[in-house]
C-alpha cells in the first residue's frame, strides 16, 4: 500500500493542528512520505510499520516520537535578510524610538526558525546604526520547540546557509561571520548574550509570559495555519503588544482580522498595529 494513506494523513493532520496549529491540508503526500521515512528509520521501523504504530498509539504517542514527526514536517524555510524592506523599516523604527528618548527597545522574532531572522535584525542595527543603538536593543527569538532554538543559541551555520542571503546584504553578513573550519561559520556580534534571548513559545497558546515588545516580526508563520488558528495566534501576539507596538507579518501574507477588539488591524502595507 502507498503510505501515508488518507487515514494516516488524517491522523498526522490532527496531530499537527492540535499541537502547533499547523495546517497539513496543502501538503503533498509524497513530501510527507519522504520526511517521515527519516523519522521511521530513526525509530528502527520502515514507513508502514511506523505509520501503523502512530495510528495505534493515537493520542498516547510518546512525546519524543510526536516531536520527531513535527520537527520533520514543519517548514523551517528562512534565510539571512529575508524581506529586507522590513528590516530597513525596523532599523528606522529603532532609531526613532531611541532618538525619541527610549532607553531600551524590545524586539520579538516570533517563529524565528534557525535564527537567520533575529541575527539579521541585530546585524542590521549594529552595522547601520552603530554600537550606541545596538546596546539599547534586545531581541527575543522564540519558536515552538528547542529543536530550532538550539541552532539559534549556537549561532552556527553552514557555508550554504551563509550563502543564502538577500542580494545587497552579503557584505554585511560576512562582517559578522567567523570561519570555524569544517563547514561551520559562527555569527560573531558584540555582547550577544545580552542582546539575543531564546524562549520556547507556542504561538497558539497563552501560557508563556515573555513580556511586551516594541516591534514584533511574526513572518511567514501564519501562512501554514487556517483562519481559526491565525485568529488564536493574533490574540496571543496582541497580549505582547502595547498601543504603539508594530507587528510585521510576511510580505506575501494578508490578514483580515480586525473583527476582535483585542487583535490587530491593517494600517498600511504589511504593518499591523494594535487597536
Ligand atoms: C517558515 S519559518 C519562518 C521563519 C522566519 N520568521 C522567516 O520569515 O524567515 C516558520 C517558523 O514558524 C514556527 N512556528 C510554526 N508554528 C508555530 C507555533 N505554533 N508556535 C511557535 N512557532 C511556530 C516554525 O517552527 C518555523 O520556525
Amino acid at each position: 500500500m502507498n503510505r501515508p494513506n488518507a487515514q494516516d494523513m488524517k491522523v498526522l493532520a490532527n496531530m499537527m493542528k492540535s499541537t502547533i496549529g499547523f495546517d497539513l491540508q496543502d501538503y503533498k503526500t509524497v513530501l510527507v512520505r519522504t520526511r517521515l521515512q527519516k523519522v521511521a528509520l530513526k525509530h528502527n521501523m520502515n514507513l508502514d510499520e511506523f505509520l501503523d504504530y502512530v495510528n495505534a498509539k493515537g493520542t498516547s504517542l510518546p512525546q519524543n516520537v510526536m516531536m520527531d514527526i513535527i520537527n520533520k514536517i514543519v517548514t523551517f524555510e528562512t534565510y539571512f535578510f529575508r524581506e529586507d524592506k522590513h528590516i530597513k523599516s525596523l532599523v528606522d523604527m529603532v532609531k526613532e524610538l531611541i532618538d525619541g528618548g527610549k532607553n531600551s527597545v524590545r524586539i520579538w522574532s516570533a517563529g524565528a526558525s534557525f535564527g537567520q531572522e533575529p541575527y539579521s535584525i541585530l546585524m542590521a542595527i549594529h552595522s547601520i546604526l552603530g554600537q550606541y543603538y545596538y546596546n539599547k536593543v534586545t531581541v527575543v527569538a522564540t519558536d515552538y520547540s528547542d529543536y530550532p532554538l538550539q541552532r539559534v543559541k549556537s549561532g552556527k551555520y553552514s557555508k550554504n546557509e551563509i550563502g543564502r542571503c538577500t542580494t545587497g546584504w552579503q557584505h554585511i553578513l560576512n562582517k559578522y561571520v567567523v570561519d570555524m573550519g569544517d563547514d561551520v561559520y559562527k555569527i560573531n556580534l558584540p555582547d550577544i548574550t545580552n542582546r539575543l534571548f531564546t524562549s520556547q513559545h507556542l504561538l497558539v497558546s497563552e501560557k508563556d509570559n515573555i513580556g511586551l515588545f516594541d516591534i514584533i516580526f511574526c513572518k511567514n508563520v501564519m501562512i501554514y495555519m487556517d483562519t481559526e488558528t491565525r485568529e488564536k495566534v493574533l490574540t496571543v501576539i496582541s497580549k505582547h503588544m502595547s498601543h504603539d507596538t508594530k507587528l510585521f507579518v510576511g510580505m506575501s501574507e494578508s490578514l483580515h482580522y480586525n473583527r476582535a477588539k483585542n487583535t490587530v488591524h491593517r494600517d498600511e502595507w504589511t504593518t499591523y498595529y494594535k487597536i
